[in-house]
């Protein structure tokens, strides 16, 4: 049996050669002339208007029963009716005609805590609205579908020739965007804005529609959505019910509409079916979504300096700052809800770039971009192609030069912006400042509304207590390991302690009475104060440096180097014309396909494709601040009360599958040959993080929530069966 298997796959795979060879889409730059197996036509986050051709016969190989048109029509309903871009990071998707948006728990995260209190803690004990009325309003949220994609390279590349120099090349470019989207084909309430390709040298148009009535549905406790935490993110097994659900809401013409409790739900031209059959290893699967940034075509220098210099600035800053906070979120509810968010994603990244790293040198990343940029110097000079010979040596020269400036933007970025939040705040009154300078008061106005607004959202989740070691610490390390020639001049032979202590006790912009107090009077009047204030005059210093000295040189020398990566993605695809090349990753929709799978980590290890609750109740540590669940959800386990959803006794939780995701396929469908809901993108293994610039498919695995498992808790767990009779549920197996 095993065999005729084997036997059949070769067959196709050897017609399939040929297919492939002869279909080689013209759109979707790519081709692949011999498949010595499946591996080969897997990696890659596509463009959906261009998947006829190549990616539509390399999803038929791996077992879709699509066409690429059921993926992506203009003119009929497709699948990516149902995709939406949930408030611009995460992705979303519509699994009821009545508008119920599907994403992750992580992903709702920011508005299940913005609803919590220590009385009615949400992110504790979970949230089901039992009908529309009790669903929690999102006034700063939104979502966008994505009506319409068109292909404008001709028109944004009008006027250009190559005798421009690079600022006059992007001077016009710039200039075509505005007139193409300005006259784009739309209606009234949607927008339209052009984005590039293969790093600028392809452009195209999206026509999109975005709603802003959405409403909080559903949320399990963080003990099932979040479960296992830092110490199981990013890693494999996992057994995490990473969802949420909204609702969106539009006007009575399902329109687009600002909050009203008039608005309706919304009516989608798709939405997608459930799957009640479960995945098993080898099945095909598409993952759909906004996959926001990945760098699979930088040079060695580039990937060796993100890997060995920049993540471990950045890991050590991080590293610092979480261990404090974490310490205080611990022994206090009230820090643990309002530093919960902000942790969250500090540590998400944090852990990310440790994988990252370690991926890169285990899978010898490096000296694989090397062997192929010896082989594309060999080509280039023999094939005499001049233009391109002296890329590398370009990229060599470039990144030596932007190593330090890269290395302190990131101790300014990390240290003064990011992480010490009394900088940030300081950074905002620094911005006050400037556009008084600049603009005067009409701008001063502006820009104090403006950072008024943010602070309310800033204070409310913010202490001082816990911001002060963070500040002693992390301003040490950005004084010790900045690069000398960008350190301000007030941080060198400073007792950091001693001026930690005098800001902390003097500074008005720790509380928000004392920052609306210095925001308070004529413009003159606000700025002395704020130039006297202790905290503001030591920010002032760390962000002149960076405005003045830092980012200029950075931006500068950056033009340089995308100029460079243009011409070398150009390069590349005429040098190797054989190799696929997907576009990378910068939030626009994508599609991703591949099958479950699972892999080897280490020698000898292996690690299956799917988990079960067996091994929630194996990690379950009763209490513990990671691993606890809810005794709800013990007793559901020893009464194997699983209902539809179990399969032979056990209740699925998670599976993995090759689909090439990155950071904004959170919340992604996943979804089977046929069409239908199957799973939730949520994370990546530990060992394939490296993906974002060097996919492997054989270590390179997506993690899903399987959907049998969203279901389980909405109808079992919540009793929310509401929910679940919108829903359609279907058994394509069977
Ligand atoms: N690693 C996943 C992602 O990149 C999940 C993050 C949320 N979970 C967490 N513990 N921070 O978004
Ligand atoms: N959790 C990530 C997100 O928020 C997705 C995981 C990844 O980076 O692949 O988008």
């Amino acid at each position: 049996m095993k065999y005729f298997k084997l036997f059949l796959l070769v067959a196709l795979l050897t017609v399939s050669c040929k297919t492939v060879q002869e279909t080689t889409s013209k759109d979707q730059k790519a081709t692949s002339t011999t498949i010595a197996d499946t591996r080969e036509i897997q990696g890659g986050m596509w463009i959906p208007s261009l998947l006829e051709g190549m990616n539509e016969t390399e999803m038929q190989l791996l077992g879709s029963k699509m066409t690429a048109k059921d993926i992506y029509d203009v003119n009929n309903s497709s699948l990516k009716d149902a995709i939406v871009h949930f408030n611009g990071g995460c992705t979303s998707e519509i699994i009821s005609p009545n508008g119920l948006l599907l994403t992750n728990h992580h992903c709702g995260f920011g508005a299940i805590q913005s609803h919590s209190t220590v009385e009615n803690d949400y992110l504790k004990d979970g949230f089901w609205a039992m009908n529309y009325e009790e669903e929690l309003p999102n006034p700063s949220m939104n979502v966008t579908f994505i009506k319409r994609i068109d292909d404008v390279t001709s028109e944004v590349f009008k006027g250009i020739d190559i005798s421009m120099d690079e600022a006059s090349k992007l001077k016009i470019i710039n200039q075509n965007i505005e007139k193409v989207a300005k006259a784009a084909e739309k209606e009234a309430w949607q927008n339209a804005n052009i984005k590039s390709i293969y790093n600028g040298n392809q452009y195209l148009l999206f026509v999109t529609e975005t709603f802003n009535d959405l409403r909080l549905v559903g949320a399990p406790p963080s003990s099932i959505g979040k479960f296992g935490a830092d110490t199981d993110n990013w890693m494999w097994p996992r057994h995490t019910g990473d969802f949420s659900m909204f609702r969106i809401y539009a006007d009575a013409n399902n329109r687009p509409a600002s909050y009203s409790k008039d608005n309706v739900p919304y009516k989608p031209n798709h939405y997608l079916p459930i799957s009640l059959d479960g995945v098993e290893e080898g099945d095909f699967t598409l993952v759909f979504g906004f996959p926001g940034r990945t760098n699979e075509y930088l040079p060695a220098v580039g990937v060796d300096q993100i890997a060995n210099v920049l993540n471990p600035a950045r890991i050590e800053i991080r590293d610092n700052a979480l261990k404090i906070t974490d310490s205080f979120m611990r022994k206090d509810a009230d820090i643990k809800i309002k530093y919960a968010s902000k942790y969250a994603s500090t540590a998400n990244y944090w852990k990310k770039w440790i994988g990252e790293s370690q991926g890169i040198q285990k899978s010898k990343a490096i000296e694989k971009k090397r062997e192929l940029e010896k082989e594309f110097t060999k080509i280039v000079n023999e094939k005499d192609l001049v233009g391109y010979k002296t890329l590398l040596s370009d990229f060599e020269k470039l990144y030596t030069e932007i190593e330090s400036v890269s290395l302190a933007r990131e101790y300014w970025m990390e240290v003064a912006y990011r992480n010490v939040e009394l900088l940030g705040i300081t950074f905002r009154a620094y911005q006050i400042e400037q556009a008084y300078l600049k603009g005067g008061e009409p701008a001063f106005t502006k820009a104090k509304e403006s950072a008024l607004n943010s602070f309310k959202g800033i204070y409310k989740n913010y202490s001082a207590t816990v911001d002060k070691p963070v500040f002693e610490k992390l301003v040490t390390l950005y004084a010790e390991k900045s690069p000398k020639e960008y350190l301000p001049a007030n941080m060198t032979n400073v007792n950091f302690t001693e001026l930690t202590n005098n800001i902390y006790a003097n500074s008005k912009l720790t509380t928000i009475e004392g920052a609306e107090n210095l925001l308070a009077g004529t413009p003159d009047e606000v700025i002395k104060k704020l130039n006297d204030d202790k905290a503001y005059a030591f920010g002032k210093e760390l962000h002149t440096v960076f405005y003045n000295k830092l980012e200029p040189k950075f931006q500068a020398l950056n033009m340089q180097i995308e100029a460079v990566q243009k011409e070398y993605m150009k390069a590349l695809m005429e040098v190797f014309p054989n190799n696929r090349f997907f576009p990378d990753a910068n939030s626009t929709l994508r599609v991703t396909y591949g099958q479950v799978k699972g892999y080897e980590p280490n020698n000898g290890v292996y690690y299956s494709a799917t988990t079960t609750l067996e091994g929630v109740m194996e990690k379950y540590v009763p209490g513990d601040y990671e691993f606890d669940v809810p005794q709800k959800l013990v007793d559901l386990y020893h009464a194997k009360d699983y209902g539809q959803y179990g399969e032979n006794g056990k209740m699925p939780v998670n599976f993995i599958g090759t689909n090439h995701t990155t950071g904004g396929n959170s919340g992604s469908p996943a979804i089977d040959a046929q069409g239908n809901l199957i799973g939730l993108n949520f994370d990546r293994v530990w060992e394939g993080t490296m993906s974002d610039m060097n996919y492997d498919p054989d270590i390179c695995r997506n993690i899903m929530v399987d959907i049998r498992y969203v279901l389980f808790i909405i109808d079992k767990y919540a009793g929310a069966k509401n929910l679940i009779d919108e829903m359609t549920l279907v058994h394509p197996k069977k």
